[in-house]
């Protein structure tokens, strides 16, 4: 089922979220199938639970769009066990809609997490799947790409999604 994709306002998104502790269960795949429709609904590079409502640290990336089965990746309670090196390129993200800015990300990373079993998994990534990893993990964390940029750059996108608020542009 595709869910609503919250956007930037919803407190949800920059909150911490809480971690998985039961694995392998109905509604833990379910959740995930969901996150995957909604995701690639929107044709993202990755989702994390709480842009659909729910505080949980599960995000799930596909640097292929969906192009190719292999490139899937689900990661539960993930975290950064290395980086290394830095990558400047535009991000975006699927609750701030319309906004592109260039952001400097390490350039490998090296993710530790669970699956959906619960199992432990240990990732490497580059360029962009090391920025979906920091993206991801971020969103987890409460942390949106924009909180990276300058408080200049910030409040200019801050100031135009008001005034989209305002006008019921914003949803
Ligand atoms: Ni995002």
């Amino acid at each position: 089922m595709v869910r609503k994709i919250l956007k930037y306002g919803e407190p949800i998104l920059e909150q911490a979220a809480g971690p998985v502790t039961e694995f392998d269960t109905p509604e833990l795949h379910e959740l995930i199938a969901d996150m995957w429709e909604t995701m690639y609904a929107s044709k993202g590079v990755g989702l994390a639970a709480p842009q659909i409502g729910i505080a949980k640290r599960i995000s799930v990336i596909d640097t292929s769009v969906g192009e190719d089965e292999s490139k899937k990746v689900v990661i539960i309670n993930p975290e950064i066990l290395s980086k290394e090196g830095s990558q400047t390129g535009e991000e975006g993200c699927l609750s701030i809609p319309g906004f592109r800015e260039p952001l400097t990300r390490a350039n490998k990373v090296t993710v530790r997490a669970q699956d959906e079993k619960g199992e432990a998994i240990e990732l490497d990534g580059e360029e962009l799947l090391a920025r979906a990893f920091q993206h991801e993990i971020d969103h987890l964390n409460g942390i949106l790409f924009i909180a990276h940029l300058s408080a200049l750059k910030r409040d200019i996108i801050r100031r135009k999604i008001k005034k989209l608020q305002k006008t019921g542009e914003w949803d």
